[in-house]
């Protein structure tokens, strides 16, 4: 069966929102716009009905979810009472862009923690997202909306094909705004560890006087065996099916001139910033934008959109670290499966 598409592009549609929200409540599946990414959500207290979007994704079982709330107050019902450095992130990062692991009580499914005793807790600023968790009456776990591997589901139009039908209701909210998902951190003697970078940066979180650590797996490759601070960084994501590369410099001139070479005689697709795309002499070219706001909101689909190209190789520009680029740049060397190239 198809799901229900409310459309919710230009304005809310509140009577439909009560009905995906009582959904919800009754532990069906929703999936609802957010400003980061879309999102497949059900009742965090019910752990059948969470199994349910493990199966709808295809996730591991030991990768948790993030628990969407509306206002603070509900934090009571779901974690332990958060420290001085935990309150002061959360006041100034929520709502928005931003996740907080914290001590989880037991009303929480074991199913939405994977039996870990944190949990992750996100307040989205997305007027949709707010309006349906609001009148739901529950915390809601919600992944991003998209097949576990596959770039997050920014795109409705993606969103239909690959999960309609597996749940009940669809709200199209348009296309998201920032289009990577929520910074991920967790307070560690007295150190804010940055476990997934996003919208909220370093830089961010510095400017409130908060000493930041960026966990060194967001820019390397995990070793099998290895112990991680967040399940999700372990599996392989955001992939192209075909072979990607991810080439980088601080001179733009070597920039293209590698790319090029690169290209010489093979089939292959460049994804590249707008101001360089002219100079590649491949004739398969995509524009990721120019600003790293641009590149952020285009890139998952970017992604999705390259495997429709019939190439050998995938060839992408690397941009800065600083800012969001942290965050593009974790989400792009994963999907390179850390076959980088810096000239
Ligand atoms: O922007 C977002 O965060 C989106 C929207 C829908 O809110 N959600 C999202 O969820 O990206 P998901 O499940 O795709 O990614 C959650 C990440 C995973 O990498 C998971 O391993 C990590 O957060 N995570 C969740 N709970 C955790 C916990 N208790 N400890 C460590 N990492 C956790
Ligand atoms: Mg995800």
């Amino acid at each position: 069966m198809k799901s229900k598409i409310i459309n919710c592009k230009e304005i809310i549609d509140i009577e439909q929102i009560k009905e995906a929200a009582k959904a919800l409540r009754e532990g069906k599946l929703v999936i609802f716009p957010t400003e980061t990414v879309y999102g497949i959500g059900t009742n965090a207290l019910l752990g059948s009905s969470v199994e349910k979007i493990f199966i709808a994704k295809q996730r591991a079982q030991d990768n948790p979810l993030i628990v969407h709330i509306s206002s603070f107050e509900e934090l009571i019902n779901i974690v332990e009472e958060p420290n001085e450095i935990e309150k002061k992130l959360m006041n100034a990062f929520c709502p928005g862009p931003f996740t907080i692991i914290l001590k989880a009580k037991s009303k929480i499914s074991k199913v939405v923690t994977a039996g870990l005793n944190t949990v992750g807790v996100r307040m989205p600023s997305n007027n949709i997202a707010r309006e349906l968790i609001k009148r739901s009456g529950v915390p809601i776990a919600a992944p991003s909306a998209n097949l576990s591997g596959r770039p997050s589901g920014t795109d409705i139009d993606d969103i239909i094909e690959e999960l309609d039908g597996k749940v009940e209701y669809i709200i199209d909210g348009g296309k998201v705004p920032i289009g990577l998902e929520s910074t991920v951190v967790r307070v560690l003697d007295n150190k804010v560890h940055i476990l997934r970078p996003g919208k909220i940066s370093p830089e961010d979180i510095e400017k409130l006087g908060l000493e930041v650590e960026i966990d060194k797996n967001i820019l390397n490759e995990i070793e099998p065996e290895e112990k991680v601070l967040s399940p999700g960084m372990k599996y392989r994501h955001y992939a192209p099916k075909t072979k990607c590369v991810l080439v980088y410099s601080e001179n733009n001139t070597n920039l293209v001139e590698k790319i090029n070479e690169l290209s010489k005689d093979k089939n292959v697709l460049v994804i590249g910033r707008s101001n360089n795309l002219k100079q590649y002499i491949s004739k398969n070219r995509l524009d990721m934008g120019q600003s790293y706001e641009e590149i952020g909101h285009n890139i998952f689909s970017l992604l999705r959109k390259a495997d429709t190209y019939n190439v050998d190789l995938i060839i992408i520009e690397g941009i800065g670290k600083d800012g969001i680029g942290l965050a593009i740049y974790n989400r792009l060397i994963r999907a390179c499966e850390y076959n980088y190239i810096e000239c």
